[in-house]
């Protein structure tokens, strides 16, 4: 397959405009669209109404999604989350349940600790599914089932569609399981599935941001540190957001969960740290804007992204970020989208190398 960046300045701004289309084509294999529900693909079913407990890991962005969808199992599914990253979780030596699930999220399906993990869980006697976008690659290989994405090929080494792809394989095998295990009911599903259907347009929207993300990269840009803060499953977002700004623009950047702020994070904060929050209105929406006040009360330039009910509730900020109101069961797959524009465009001002950022490589074979 031959990828050129088309009419993009960089591969990692054309894998952020792709996003709609990629999760929408990597739903498409995860819903009947008729029927609302849940369907998955052929040769990737899995019934999860026997687990106890189900393990998660991977590295880097993908170990992300991965947590982002421990709270949708644990929440859809009441279905208990071991996650841990890749080079961590088998060396911890956790007890593992022979025929219990393992699954492991990786784009490349080659990154050394993530393989080593798979073959680990699967030496104990566990059964192994993989969320992987390269269906020939060494762990969907090893994988006794392949739960695929559909993002296409990613050049950038940042991920960016990749993972929005693998929350949404996560969150479709979530509601599965939520079925499976007779936690959600029909409604439910139908609820959840519907709100996935409309994810793609909403992301859309979200890209329209694009001007007014750009116009902070200069604030950022003269930063050092950087804080993310967010609450429940915006807290992995907050962490990939850090991520994304460390990786291609060199800025020292931390995710935090917001309730953690008092607990460190805040001695760092004065008038030339940027805070970006991540706030959907929702019923965590008070306490993470409480914690801004905290900042703020500091000279702390806060970035809040939000919806048009939390804009409406909250204080001053140097920045409010308007994102469509969604269902709070997808924003984590669409606050993805402003905080990789804002490390694009903050990374494009610095004139940094976006798309081959120094030291890191796109897939780590090596341990
Ligand atoms: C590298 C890449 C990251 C990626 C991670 C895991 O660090 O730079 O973007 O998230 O590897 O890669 P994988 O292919 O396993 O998802």
């Amino acid at each position: 397959v031959i990828v050129d960046k088309g009419s993009y300045r960089h591969f990692m701004a054309k894998e952020i405009a792709e996003q709609p289309e990629v999760v929408g084509h990597t739903l498409a294999r995860y819903i009947d669209m008729a029927a609302g529900r849940i369907r998955l693909p052929h040769g990737s079913d899995f019934d999860f109404s026997k687990l106890d407990r189900l393990a998660i890991s991977a590295c880097g962005t993908a170990y992300y999604a991965g947590l982002v969808a421990r709270y949708w199992f644990e929440k859809f599914a009441r279905l208990p989350v071991d996650i841990d990253i890749a080079s961590e979780f088998r060396y911890r030596e956790p007890p593992l349940v022979p025929g219990s699930l393992a699954i492991l999220i990786s784009q490349s399906g080659e990154t050394a600790d993530t393989l080593a993990t798979l073959r680990h869980c699967k030496a104990q006697g566990m059964k192994i599914g993989a969320v992987v976008n390269v269906p020939t690659s060494t762990i969907a290989r090893e994988a006794d089932v392949v739960f695929p994405t559909v993002a296409g090929v990613e050049v950038g080494v940042a991920s960016t569609k990749a993972f929005t792809c693998q929350l949404a394989t996560l969150a479709a095998l979530a509601i599965k399981a939520g079925r499976d295990r007779k936690v959600l009911s029909e409604t439910d599903e139908a609820k959840l599935v519907s709100s996935l259907i409309e994810l793609p347009r909403l992301m859309v929207e979200a890209l329209h941001l694009e001007s007014e993300i750009e116009r902070l990269a200069p604030v950022f840009a003269k930063a050092d540190d950087v804080l993310y803060l967010g609450r429940g499953t915006s807290f992995p977002i907050a962490l990939e957001g850090a991520l994304k700004l460390k990786e291609i623009s060199y800025i020292h950047a931390e995710g935090y969960a917001a309730g953690e702020l008092k607990h460190g994070p805040i001695a760092l904060v004065d008038e030339n740290v940027p805070v970006v929050v991540l706030a959907p209105f929702d019923p965590l929406f008070e306490k993470t804007a409480s914690n801004m006040q905290e900042v703020a009360a500091r000279g702390g330039k806060i970035v809040l992204l939000t919806d048009e009910e939390g804009a409406a509730h909250a204080g001053e900020t140097l920045a409010t970020i308007v994102l469509p109101k969604a269902f709070a069961f997808v924003s984590p797959l669409l606050y993805a989208v402003p905080i990789q524009l804002l490390a694009y465009h903050t990374a494009v001002f610095m004139g940094t190398d976006v798309d081959q950022p120094r030291n890191l490589a796109k897939s780590v074979t090596v341990e």
